[in-house]
């Protein structure tokens, strides 16, 4: 028989190479004898089989929760939702009361169940395998739920998000472009977005007798609650086509927005802060039409991502080639 030589590795090159592999966020319960409610964050949760119906996980040995697992007959596990992270953080701590005032239903044996996942699974313990620093639980499954809510994912040693890859958007979008004018070139894009946010807003800026400028002025001073003119306003408005100082003197004529005592900093008046509540809620309406069909993790990546792009063209900008 050969035998490989052992191997010498480097754990946390070999915790990263582990990490790769993403995988979604389970809490694992069950309750000891004397009744005591036990769980764990644990992501080495898998599927075995479907007939019979096999789930497995394991546990490091050097866990608190070890002997309680290692005597129930039954554990429930939870798959938890996109929303759950907070849970997720808890049940990975030690020595702290992880149940503390969370709602929980009771299963098999009485074992705590959790609220809000994805999925929950009760299980009877069908074997338990020696692994290494760990121990492998095989359960059979006896009972299930399945909510359908988004799944957290875990990846790098980090939470995720899951979203599907726009195969199909990605086909149609190549094929204009290559017909096209680069209809799929970034600065297209965000041009037309931000047109199309423009055209939508005006109704409700001309009803106010608003130009753009003013609009973005107003809820910027709703926002702020006071604004120095000169340098905070000049770098919050990344745009040389803004013509800032003519539109706030304008505000101030209008008898929407009024200058302070010192003269330095400008502030909303009621009738301009009516004004600008008004705009926040015309502005809202129109971010709900533009985020329709896309999931919340969707909208959160996007922005993410343009706030990344905008990031890397400020510094393009401040050192050019
Ligand atoms: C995302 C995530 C996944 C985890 N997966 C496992 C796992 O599969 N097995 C395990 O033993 N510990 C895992 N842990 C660590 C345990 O949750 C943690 O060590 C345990 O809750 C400590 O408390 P205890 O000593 O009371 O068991 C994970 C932690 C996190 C944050």
């Amino acid at each position: 028989v050969h035998v490989d030589q052992p191997m010498s590795i480097d754990i946390r090159e070999f915790r990263n190479a582990l990490g790769a592999f993403a995988t979604g966020v389970t809490i694992v319960t069950t309750r000891t004898g004397e009744g005591v409610d036990v769980g764990v964050t644990v992501n080495s949760f898998n599927s075995v089989s479907l007939d019979p119906p096999l789930v497995l996980w394991s546990l490091a040995r050097a866990s608190s929760s070890l002997k309680a697992f290692d005597e129930a007959a039954h554990f429930a596990i939870h798959i938890l939702a996109a929303d759950q992270e907070g849970l997720s953080n808890r049940f990975a701590q030690r020595g702290v009361d992880k149940f503390a005032a969370i709602p929980i239903l009771r299963g098999r044996d009485a074992i705590p169940l959790l609220d809000g996942c994805c999925a929950r699974f009760q299980c009877q313990v069908v074997y338990r395998y020696e692994g290494g620093d760990h121990v492998i639980f095989v359960g059979e499954v006896v009972d299930f739920e399945y909510s359908g809510r988004k799944p957290l994912a875990y990846l790098g040693g980090r939470y995720a998000f899951t979203l599907h890859k726009p195969v199909l958007a990605q086909e149609r979008h190549r094929d204009i472009g290559s017909t096209h004018f680069n209809q799929n070139w970034l600065s297209f894009l965000t041009h037309r977005i931000s047109n199309q946010f423009i055209r939508r807003h005006r109704p409700t800026l001309s009803t106010h007798g608003l130009n753009e400028v003013d609009g973005y002025l107003l809820t910027l001073l709703l926002l702020r609650k006071r604004l120095s003119p000169r340098e905070e306003i000049n770098e919050l408005i990344d745009n040389p086509c803004m013509n800032v100082s003519l539109s706030l003197a304008g505000l101030m004529d209008k008898g929407l927005a009024v200058l302070d005592e010192s003269g330095t900093t400008v502030s909303l008046s009621e009738k301009g802060r009516r004004m600008a509540i008004d705009l926040v809620a015309a502005t809202k309406v129109i971010e709900e039409e533009a985020e329709q069909g896309l999931e919340p993790e969707e909208v959160q990546l996007f922005k993410a991502l343009l706030h990344k792009t905008i990031n890397n063209l400020d510094i393009a900008t401040a050192s050019p080639r």
